[in-house]
């Protein structure tokens, strides 16, 4: 979504404006733009819609400026115009603002501006934003006066770097519910809506609460309460500049980030576990912080939301602990009934996703403990979780998450190994089993990685699919649903996951001769009555592919093909039942020539609701 980079140093400001805004490429925009002060010190605004390519042609001739914001913008309020995109000016060009969020009064506040003699030419509430910063600009007097008389009016989200004509080397920001870094190295000041735009230049951040303001200086940076009184802000050193953000030899991100998959798994295992045990204390997580637990929440949008799908039966079954698995933005609003010792567990590959971090505040609220699962070290989240653990996948940089999935759904299988243990529930025997089983997920992966020639032959036959439906059961059902989002979003294939036995139940009235259906069999108790359910469809005339870990009689008569993976323990197989799903996904879309990577309207960070 929408990204907010800004710089005041003694470089030329646009090189490294656009540096910063390729850095947030991956995270999904329609239109970007960029504001210097120029050599008048006067503040210049340069945008374009389409892809930062597109502006960078347009400010290569600008060489002057050490001051500057720039943005991507994924459009909310209007199209992805250039008249929409960001910076706003206000109409004396005094007052340039880059903004994430969404203001949701603009509509008011737009008619009271317009009752002062304001005029707009954008849709976006971010012009109305500008607008009303210019009116207490002139009405107190201070930048800042202004940016905290906004916070009193403004309802909403928003992450806001503005720059004021009267002060042509200072940057002032403020934050409600967006994220906002800001970084220092020597006499170089940055801004960011997210770490890893600037990692490049500085590692050194500190991060803004909500209804903070600061007065960025060139290597300064002061910060003030929404009542101006100045404030004292700890530094964070972030390990985040080694990450390798370089697509090597691959065609794509995403299949770049599948192959990871592997080394990402060996890894969290080493790190995660330490003579035949789970081991979180670097994390300062163990046992005994769990041990009065009654109830799970896990939380979750999108994927994150199937990883807790496929984690609830393996922490009930193993771990004994009842768990619900809640879709982030329904939690939120539904006032539910949480007992008082329940953990609420946040799965969130950005650590920025608005929905899932409004339950963590709900959830701390209401005095519940929390945990975060989430991959990029500083986000928001990791902020305001008691605990977290991290996924370490490195950088995720195709908004459709495969290398985040997977590490995902580890850490929460050695997390209820973890509380299982603690619990008595497993034995120490029993652990070292479990974990001698996860320890050889990353081999099997490996395998399925270098077998991928029926499944691009495959792909190359159904690529002009017009609906695709994945069946399965329990856990089988869980990982069929996150196969199916893969197809729907990088393919813009129509696809939907159902519980097999529900088929009967309506769903199967949509299956025509050809419609393909992909059946996920791993689960000994339910294999047959699935493998029914699939031989149904196949004599109405679908196209049946059966991802197994056997290949037998009953398999080959419900299926036209069969993608055999690797066995492990059936509780563990969506790590493996999941690889030849995201590849299937992948090669459908590379037949259809697809923009894999930056699938249309789609976002790698949902910062609005
Ligand atoms: C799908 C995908 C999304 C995310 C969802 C949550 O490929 O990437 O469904 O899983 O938007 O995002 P995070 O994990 O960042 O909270």
């Amino acid at each position: 979504m929408c990204g907010i980079v800004g710089y005041n140093g003694n470089r030329l400001v646009v090189p490294i404006l656009v540096q910063s805004l390729k850095k947030l490429e991956y995270r999904g925009y329609d239109s970007a733009g960029l504001a210097v002060f120029n050599e008048k010190k006067k503040i210049e605004i340069k945008k374009s819609s389409g892809r930062i390519s597109a502006l960078e042609e347009k400010v290569k001739e600008i060489k002057y400026g050490n001051c500057g914001i720039g943005h991507t913008r994924w459009a909310t309020h209007g199209e992805p115009t250039e008249v929409n995109a960001h910076p706003h000016f206000s109409d004396d060009k005094s007052v340039a603002v880059v903004h994430n969020g969404i203001i949701e009064n603009f509509s008011e506040l737009k008619t009271k501006l317009e009752k002062n003699g304001y005029k707009f030419y954008s849709q976006t509430d971010t012009e109305v934003l500008t607008k009303l910063i210019h009116y207490y600009w002139k009405k107190y007097g201070k930048p800042m006066d202004a940016l905290a008389r906004i916070q009193l009016r403004a309802i909403g989200s928003y992450a806001i770097c503005v720059m004021f004509n009267t002060e042509p080397d200072v940057l002032y920001c403020v934050k409600k519910d967006n994220p906002m870094v800001i970084g220092i190295n020597g006499k170089e000041s940055f801004v960011a809506s997210d770490a890893s735009a600037i990692a490049q230049y500085t590692n050194c951040v500190y991060y803004l609460d909500n209804h903070e303001m600061a007065r960025v200086r060139k290597g300064e940076i002061e910060f003030y309460t929404i009542d101006q009184e100045p404030i004292k802000k700890q530094i964070k050193v972030l390990d985040i500049t080694n990450q390798n953000s370089d697509k090597g030899d691959y065609a794509h991100y995403m299949l770049k980030e599948i192959y990871e998959q592997p080394t990402i798994q060996k890894q969290l295992i080493n790190e995660y576990t330490k003579n035949n045990s789970v081991n979180f204390s670097k994390l300062g997580i163990e046992f005994s912080e769990y041990s009065e637990i009654e109830e799970i929440h896990i939380i979750g949008c999108g994927s994150a939301y199937h990883v807790g799908l496929c984690a609830k039966p393996v922490i009930e079954s193993v771990a004994k602990i009842k768990t619900q698995v809640h879709i982030a933005s329904e939690f939120r609003y539904q006032a539910p009934i949480v007992s008082k010792n329940s953990l609420v567990i946040a799965i969130s590959q950005s650590g920025e996703t608005a929905d899932t971090i409004a339950c963590v505040e709900y959830a701390k609220e209401n005095g519940l403990k929390t945990l975060g699962v989430v991959n990029c070290i500083g986000s928001t989240m990791t902020q305001k979780v008691d605990k977290c653990i991290y996924t370490n996948a490195g950088q995720e940089i195709a908004v459709a998450t495969t290398k985040a999935y997977t590490a995902q759904l580890l850490i929460m299988y050695l997390f209820t190994i973890m509380l299982a243990k603690g619990k008595g529930t497993i034995t120490a025997q029993t652990e070292k089993n479990e974990l001698i089983e996860l320890s050889q997920i990353s081999q099997k992966m490996k395998i399925e990685l270098e077998n991928v020639e029926q499944l691009k032959h495959f792909a190359s036959l159904k690529y002009n699919q017009k609906e695709v439906f994945f069946l399965g059961r329990g856990i089988d059902y869980a990982s069929g649903e996150e196969g199916s989002l893969k197809l729907k979003e990088i393919s813009y294939i129509h696809s939907e996951c159902f519980a097999a036995g529900e088929m009967k139940h309506g769903t199967i009235s949509l299956v025509q001769p050809d419609t393909l259906i992909i059946g996920i069999t791993t689960q000994k108790n339910t294999t047959a009555k699935t493998l029914g359910n699939l031989i149904e469809v196949k004599s109405r005339g679908a196209c049946v592919v059966c991802i197994s870990d056997v290949i037998d009689e009953q398999i080959k008569k419900a299926s036209n093909y069969i993608i055999l993976i690797p066995k492990t323990n059936e509780k563990y197989s969506p790590l493996l039942s999941v690889i030849p799903m995201q590849l299937l996904a992948y090669y459908i879309a590379l037949n259809k020539g697809e923009d894999i990577d930056k699938p249309r309207n789609l976002a790698k960070s949902v910062t609005v609701e």
